[in-house]
């Protein structure tokens, strides 16, 4: 079965052609973060612009590069939220129209959904599970016992994973998205420089809001005492907070298996991106006789073929024809 996947959901606007949810033909990402980044965040009306204007070349160059043309597809499958509304509406408005043009079934996707289940693109995973999903918008635990069965049984209680990486870059006057240079400069850095903490107890609930004060007032003391912030500095700082968070991520998703019993660890989203946070979360589950499996890089971040690999695996599961219903604002 081959799908075609369209994901507008923030600032990127990604197409790709999946072959049978497993094989990716295709995984085209038009980004507009650069017309974002002197603001220091994502502008919701610039993004959207962006993905009218890009759309209809992503996915013309999407089916070119898997060498198909439209009469092959045999499904069209989008994301339809959560994400910014106006840029959810320009790939949800495209696939709905090409869907009714080309006579194809139509199925949206949720987009925390497609980042749990980006690792399933290139595994053979069986359920159950337990998910690990650690983005910009989300840091969610879920038990998962088959694909319309996810139970959320630990979240963020204020901010993101990824935001916090985002919020602390800016602190530090780093630029946006935090996530990566953070990466970067924590890899010089002595993560044991500062004791920051993002504890909320013994449940499996996470709160990183705390830490984003506590690097704002470490920031701000080092500055009194030393007039600015050295690069050693800012990079002990990096690698303080990142070892806290990744730390926190780790503890949390161990515990979370061991409490449900789930031999099978999944993770994914943008933060699983990250390097450091791969390394250690393969070294606990090790300890722990957890299998785990985590999103090939290329399907951390935000992209299309995660959603057309679950959107196959749905459409197969329910088995029937859903022909252009889709709403937005129901996520
Ligand atoms: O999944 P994603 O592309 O979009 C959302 O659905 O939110 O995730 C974006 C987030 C941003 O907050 C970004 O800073 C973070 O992922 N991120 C990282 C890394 N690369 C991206 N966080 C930590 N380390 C990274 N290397
Ligand atoms: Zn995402």
């Amino acid at each position: 079965m081959l799908a075609l996947g369209i994901e507008t959901s923030c600032d990127e606007t990604c197409a790709s052609v999946v072959s049978d949810a497993k094989k990716v033909l295709s995984n085209v990402i038009s980004s507009s973060l650069s017309l974002h980044a002197r603001y220091g965040g994502i502008i919701p009306e610039i993004a959207s612009r962006a993905h009218l204007e890009a759309i209809c070349s992503v996915v013309d160059t999407a089916l070119k590069e898997a060498a198909i043309t439209p009469k092959k597809l045999d499904l069209i499958a989008v994301t339809k939220g959560p994400g910014l509304i106006g840029s959810l509406l320009v790939g949800i408005s495209f696939a709905r129209s090409v869907a009714l043009s080309w006579d194809l079934p139509l199925v949206g996707i949720n987009h925390v959904r497609s980042h749990l289940y980006a690792a399933f693109i290139e595994n053979e995973i069986s359920f159950p599970f337990l998910g690990l999903v650690v983005s910009g918008g989300h840091t969610s635990l879920y038990k998962v016992k088959s694909l319309d069965r996810e139970e959320l049984i630990g979240s963020t209680r204020d901010d993101a994973a990824g935001e916090a990486f985002d919020k602390v870059a800016k602190i530090l006057g780093l630029g946006y998205p935090g996530g990566p240079i953070i990466e970067k400069l924590a890899k010089r850095g002595n993560p044991g420089a500062y004791a920051f903490r993002c504890d909320c107890g013994r449940g499996l609930d996470f709160s990183f809001s705390g830490i984003k004060t506590a690097v704002l007032y470490k920031a701000g003391e080092l500055k009194k005492i030393y007039g600015r912030l050295t690069d050693e500095m800012i990079a002990d700082i990096c690698a303080s907070f990142q070892e806290t968070v990744v730390k926190d991520l780790v503890v949390k998703s161990i515990r979370a298996a061991l409490k449900s019993k789930a031999k099978t660890l999944v993770m994914g989203g943008g933060v699983a991106f990250n390097c450091y946070l791969r390394q250690r979360l393969e070294l606990a589950a090790k300890d722990n006789n957890i299998r785990l499996f985590i999103a090939p890089k290329e399907y951390c971040l935000d992209n299309a073929a995660m959603v057309a690999s679950l959107g196959t695996r749905v459409f197969k599961y329910k088995g029937s024809r859903r022909h252009l219903k889709l709403d937005p604002l129901a996520g």
